[in-house]
């Protein structure tokens, strides 16, 4: 339907008789609300009865004990030595383990805890990030998405095998916002934007958490790292955060408030300072932020060994300062820095720690055992046969599938060299990454002895083409290494073939946590690689595995066609073959801006105008704000993404052209599907604030949908901007709208936009 004059009207009437049906059921959903909020309340009064009446009987190294948090054997952290953790979780000093995983494990220990004095039951913590036996993609990439409920289904399956697995807590989601790929850990994130960031740990929480905590497919989930921690001086993991409250309150925050209100179990805090005091040690982050301004009810734990490191910062005297410091400020659980089980009890005898602070602590803790429903049976998650069933239900590969090649963005496609025919004669398939299961894994993906069923580049591809198709493999270089030994064997493929896939990128250990890189250009001499099969004529097609935006200025400018990837994990293989044949049409935007060069960063598109802004594109003259050497602009920027078919925007038009008290302005306009085949937009509504009392960015993310359209279908989009989306923490840090004008304008990514029009809003 093409959006016209006659169907606003008719919309418009829509609308009216819309709005009566959305009164009526929004009375109905009160009415249901009244009931239910009546029997939460007199659940809640029966858990508060039983947790007042467990904490009355627990000693003051019972409570402690609870606040103490242990890693197995397995370490994502450098362990403190020492201790007998068997004997401790029977003395009850022991409150929750990370890194215990399988229901034979846990059980194993929970039995332990069993045989404590007051049979409190242990949480089991672990950091299932993309998936658990079903590796989905990195959260990056599945942000290129920008598929709210492929995102969520992800965190759901995740759920459903981690809980059918003993555990009941995953560390996850990251929801730092990250505008430095030199940081090794933009890849557990949603990339940049405060907007999309937000949506995105929604939709995570609310997959993870499922039915909420106690339904049994159901985890806790942990919004982390609290708080700025993406903002690390240099890229630099674990390094310090500079920044301003304004920033803090309007970039960094927004996701961390977005899962509270999403019902969030817990949060973790970081390890970085924020502006000289140690998140960990921040009683303006935990006690008047989080649990104060925002009322969180769950608990917050430290990250690893964080409240013992704030004596490496230079914030505290010794481990016991430590542990005094950060129980003040609200850090409710230590995790393995062992400051707490050591040190707090004396501290509460000394009269340093009220012990009011200490209970309150443990409170939340028990309130999560309970919910969890561990009082009731502390062995509920804990059943073989559902352990079985969840990790290895079929569907869940097709679902990994499915968020898999809708993560996919596709860079460049001169000429429409892709899709490539399934049945090209001769197909080289080059690179080192072509044939290697553990890096479409990525970081983060939860341990297995057995990767086998990871599907690879090489493998996808043999099962999408004809039976008279010849591959030809050869892996021609090692991304750890400047060895070039290998290009001969790889040209050789190349000239003997149709069409060469090179698949080159970031190995496994190449970002995550503490894999800050200085150089992200295409690591080693893979881009060499490139050059030399590029140098045969041949048609080349480039895919890029890696966990971070990463620079290939002459992939980008000289290769016909190229693919990111990220990492996809469990499915990789059949995900990237959908795209390349046809199978599926690619539909990613990505959610972080690629530089040109390192020199940029930290990049984004959110920037302010200056009073100098340099002309797009060109390198700057004449006192601008620039580079002399090269473009202001990025590589590839923020919402930037391909498709095989070709979409038109047009007849923009706003409700009005003013915006008045308790009114929005809705946003229309037609989106067609221009080309050959089906595929999905994914179209985006940015505005900008012209004049404030504080710089606003040249754009802001306040809208998107992302639509499915057949060839020639169109559809009219309809976005709505309210009060909400045109307030910004202002001087006083009052989150408020200034009357003025707003552009609006709408595009298939923020450097390409299609539509722009006005408004102005009146106080
Ligand atoms: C340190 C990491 O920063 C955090 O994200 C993770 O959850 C813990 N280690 C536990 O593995």
């Amino acid at each position: 339907m093409k959006f016209n004059n006659g169907n606003w009207t008719m919309i418009k009437a829509i609308n009216e008789k819309n709005n009566y049906l959305h009164r009526a059921l929004f009375f109905i959903c009160l009415v249901c609300i009244h009931f239910q909020l009546k029997a939460q309340k007199g659940n809640e009064q029966q858990m508060n009865v039983f947790i007042d009446a467990l904490m009355k009987k627990m000693t003051l190294d019972e409570k402690v004990g609870q606040l103490n948090q242990y890693a197995s054997n397995w370490s994502t952290g450098p362990i403190s030595p020492g201790g007998n953790i068997i004997q401790e979780i029977k003395e009850g000093r022991v409150g929750s383990l990370l890194n215990v995983k399988g229901v034979d494990k846990t059980r194993a220990l929970q039995e332990v805890a069993m045989q404590s004095r007051l049979k409190i039951p242990l949480l089991f913590a672990l950091d299932v990030v993309h998936g658990y036996k079903t590796t989905f993609p990195i959260p990056l990439a599945e942000a290129a998405s920008w598929d709210l409920n492929a995102i969520k289904q992800s965190a759901r399956i995740a759920a459903i095998e981690t809980a059918a697995s003993g555990i009941h807590w995953t560390f996850a989601p990251m929801v730092d916002i990250s505008r430095d790929p030199r940081w090794g850990r933009v890849m557990e994130g949603a990339g940049e934007d405060p907007y999309l960031g937000s949506l995105i740990a929604k939709a995570r929480i609310k997959g993870f958490q499922g039915n909420g905590l106690g339904s049994l497919d159901a985890v806790m989930a942990c919004a982390k790292h609290f708080a700025a921690y993406g903002a690390a001086i240099g890229g630099r993991d674990y390094n310090s955060v500079d920044m301003s409250e304004h920033t803090l309150w309007e970039i960094y925050l927004p996701p961390f408030k977005a899962a509270v209100d999403a019902g969030v179990a817990t949060m973790m805090n970081s390890f970085n300072d924020l502006n000289g005091i140690p998140a960990t040690g921040s009683a303006y982050l935990q006690r008047d932020i989080l649990k104060g301004k925002w009322k969180f009810k769950g608990f917050v734990v430290s990250d690893w060994g964080s409240i013992g490191e704030m004596v490496e910062h230079g914030y505290a005297v010794d481990k016991s300062d430590a542990a005094q410091k950060a129980i003040l400020a609200g850090n409710d659980m230590d995790m393995e820095s062992r400051s707490y089980t050591a040190n707090l009890a004396q501290l509460v005898k000394e009269g340093k720690v009220p012990i009011a602070m200490i209970d309150d602590a443990v409170k939340r803790i028990l309130t999560k055992k309970y919910e969890m429903g561990l009082f009731d049976d502390p062995f509920r998650y804990c059943n073989e046969q559902r352990e079985k069933d969840a990790i290895n239900n079929p569907q869940h590969r097709i679902i990994a599938r499915d968020v898999a090649q809708k993560s996919i963005v596709l860079l460049k496609n001169q000429n429409n060299l892709l899709p490539l025919s399934k049945s090209t004669k001769t197909i080289a398939v080059i690179g080192p990454l072509a044939k290697s299961k553990e890096d479409m894994l990525g970081f983060w993906n939860v341990p297995w002895q057995d990767n086998s069923d990871v599907v690879t580049l090489y493998e996808g591809i043999e099962k999408k083409v004809s039976n008279s198709t010849k591959l030809l493999y050869a892996a021609g270089v090692d991304p750890n290494d400047t060895t070039k030994s290998g290009f001969a064997e790889a040209v050789n493929a190349a000239l003997q073939s149709d069409v060469v896939i090179v698949s080159v990128g970031e190995k496994r250990s190449m970002s995550g946590e503490a894999k800050s890189r200085s150089n992200i250009h295409l690591p080693g001499v893979q881009e060499d690689l490139i050059k030399a099969l590029y140098a045969t004529g041949k048609p080349i097609i480039v895919i890029i595995n890696a966990g971070r935006p990463l620079i290939f200025d002459w992939t980008a400018n000289n290769v016909p066609a190229i693919i990111y990837t990220w990492w996809l994990g469990s499915e990789a293989g059949n995900a990237i073959a959908n795209v390349l044949f046809g199978d599926y049409n690619p539909s990613g935007k990505l959610p972080m801006t690629f530089p040109r060069t390192e020199g940029q960063i930290p990049i984004h598109y959110d920037y302010f105008n200056t009073g100098r802004p340099a002309p797009e594109n060109t390198k700057v003259v004449n006192f601008r704000s620039g580079y002399i050497d090269l473009p202001k602009t990025p590589k590839y920027a923020f919402g930037y993404g391909l498709s095989y078919t070709t979409f038109k925007y047009e007849g923009l038009k706003l409700s009005d052209s003013m915006m008045t008290k308790g009114k929005n302005i809705e946003v229309y306009f037609t989106l067609t599907n221009t080309g050959k085949v089906a595929g999905e937009e994914v179209a985006q509504l940015y505005i900008r604030d012209k004049v404030a009392s504080l710089v606003r960015p040249v754009k802001e993310l306040k809208g998107f949908e992302k639509v499915y359209l057949n060839p020639g279908e169109s559809k009219v989009i309809h976005f709505k901007i309210d009060r909400d989306k045109l307030s910004f923490y202002n001087q006083k840090l009052e989150w408020k709208a200034e009357p003025g004008t707003f552009m609006v304008m709408i595009g298939a990514a923020s450097d390409n936009i299609q539509l722009q029009s006005s408004f102005k809003l009146i106080d």
